[in-house]
This record gives C-alpha cells, structure tokens and sequence, in this order.
C-alpha cells in the first residue's frame, strides 16, 4: 500500500546492528543497483561498507513505500555532487541520507527539499579545534562564554545543523560552513544565510534530536515543513509489523526544540 507523507517530515532509523537482518529481508545485494553494488565493492572497511548498505537499502525501501513499486524498481541517479535524488524526482518527495557509528537515517520531506545529518555525541574533545572551519565569528564568541566541558557537545550539534542545511542544497563540504550562522530562534535553531536570498527556498525548518546518549542528528527542510510535526519510523520496527514479527526498538530519539547552546 503507498504511504503518505503527514505535514512534516518523516525520519526513518535503522540501528547498524540491524543492517544484515533487514538488507537480508528486503532482498540482499539483489536490491541494489548495478551502480549501488560497484559503489559498494569499493569500500573497504567492514563497518563503511555496512552503513552504506544500511544507508541504500532503507533509502529504496523507504521510497518504495511512498510511490507504490517494489523496492528493486526505484530509479536512484546523483547530483552534481554526489546528492542521491529519484532519477524522476517530480514522481516523488525529496529524501536524504545519513550514516555514522551505530546508526543510518533517512529523512524524506512532504514538500521542498531535505538534508539530515548525524555524528556520535558529544564530539571528542580535540574536535574544538575545527571551530575556526565550522563556525562564524558570532558562534565562535559564543562558544567561548560557555564551560570548555560543553564546548564538543555545543561544536556537535552546530555541525550536524550545517551539515543538514548544506545536504539539504546538495552542496555537503563544498559549502563553507564558517559562511553562515545557526541562531536561537525562540522555538529552535533558526539558520541566518546572507546567501540565502539567491537560493529557491528562503524558509528552512531546522531541527536538532538526540537518539540515547551517543547520537545528535539534524534535519534541515526547506518550503515551511512545520517543525514538531516529524514522524520518526524504525525501520526494524516497520518491517517486523509488515512481517509480524517482533523487534528491539532504538533508542527513542528526542526532538529537541531548541537552540544550540551557543
Ligand atoms: C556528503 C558529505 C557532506 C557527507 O558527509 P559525511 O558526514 O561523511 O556523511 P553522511 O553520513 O552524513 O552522509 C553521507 C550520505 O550523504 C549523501 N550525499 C552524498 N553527497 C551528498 C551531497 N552533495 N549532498 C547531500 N547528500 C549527499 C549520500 O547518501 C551519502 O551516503 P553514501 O556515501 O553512503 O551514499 C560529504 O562527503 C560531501 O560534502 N560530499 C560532497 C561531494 C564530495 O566532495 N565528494 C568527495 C568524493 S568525489
């Protein structure tokens, strides 16, 4: 049956640990793409190659249920750098994709564009250095009124925010993040980008959650997706109801409606 999109965004997780029993499920290998399977080949590292898999296995199936066609019938292609898109975007919603130690995401946004980002909380301590590359001045200020023990925690969730934004352009690292600010919006972190006015979308939703005590994830939506509205679905969790069985839950993930601290 075709899923539909609520007035927000909906956030698909799946835990690394479940990657094999749900890639396993939905097809194997035999899922993905000639291209998907290359890519894939190319990676080395175990854990690297995992969370790629994880990554395009929920991506297929999770756009599988919002147009109606079969997992293995969805038609991925790339932007110019490297943003996974439906070859036929007018035939779908936008998504994006994300995947660090322990965990992969999906957002996919009921209008407009999406970017998501997560990293391991807080950020290790010698990660304050990058503060001259992540953050303008006025962050950077403000990251040194606070306690140096909040500092990674505070870096963390700024750079999962400009990362969501910039993915969510299709621009990732090429986008210096020094070139635009995270604020307090009163009801959460409000982007102030002096370029924003040469970009399509002028309104962005950002919204900053916790998933247990070692994850910070973002999602950055553009075209006013009402913020509070997501709906987080745990793959693992939505593929055992399909198939009746039972399945460990993750972690809840907490939208935390605020501001960074900074
Ligand atoms: C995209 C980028 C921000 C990823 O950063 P990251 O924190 O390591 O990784 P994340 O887990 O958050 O996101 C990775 C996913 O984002 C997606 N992605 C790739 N390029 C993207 C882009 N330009 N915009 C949005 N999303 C992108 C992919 O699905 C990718 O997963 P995959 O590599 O398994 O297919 C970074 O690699 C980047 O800026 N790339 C731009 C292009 C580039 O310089 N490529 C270098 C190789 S040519």
């Amino acid at each position: 049956m075709t899923m539909r999109l609520g007035p927000g965004c909906d956030l698909w997780v799946l835990a690394e640990a479940d990657v094999d029993r749900v890639a396993h499920r939905l097809g194997g290998l035999q899922a993905l793409s000639p291209d998907e399977r290359a890519r894939l080949d190319r990676l080395v590292r175990p854990g690297s190659r995992r969370r790629h898999l994880g990554a395009r296995v929920l991506a297929r199936w999770a756009m599988s249920r919002y147009l109606g066609v079969p997992p293995a019938v969805v038609e991925f292609a790339q932007g110019r750098f490297g943003r996974p898109v439906l070859a036929d975007p007018a035939r779908g919603p936008d998504f994006n994709l994300t995947h660090t130690d322990g965990m992969i995401a999906c957002a996919v946004t009921p209008r407009g564009r999406v970017g998501v980002d997560a990293e391991t909380y807080p950020a290790r301590p010698d990660s304050v250095r990058l503060v001259g590359k992540v953050l303008t001045e006025r962050e950077r200020a403000l990251l040194l009124q606070a306690p140096p023990g909040a500092r990674p925690g505070m870096l963390a969730e700024h750079w999962v925010l400009k990362e969501a934004y910039t993915k969510a352009l299709g621009l990732g690292l090429h986008r210096p993040f020094d070139s635009f600010d995270i604020r307090d919006g009163g009801l959460g972190p409000a982007l102030h980008d002096p370029h924003t006015d040469a970009l399509p979308h002028r309104d962005w939703t950002l919204q900053l959650l916790r998933c247990g005590a070692g994850h910070v994830m973002a999602l950055a939506s553009a075209a006013g997706v009402p913020p509070g509205s997501m709906r987080v679905l745990d793959a693992a969790l939505v593929l055992a109801d399909v198939d009746g069985a039972t399945a460990a839950a993750l972690p809840r993930l907490q939208a935390r409606m605020t501001a960074p601290a900074a």
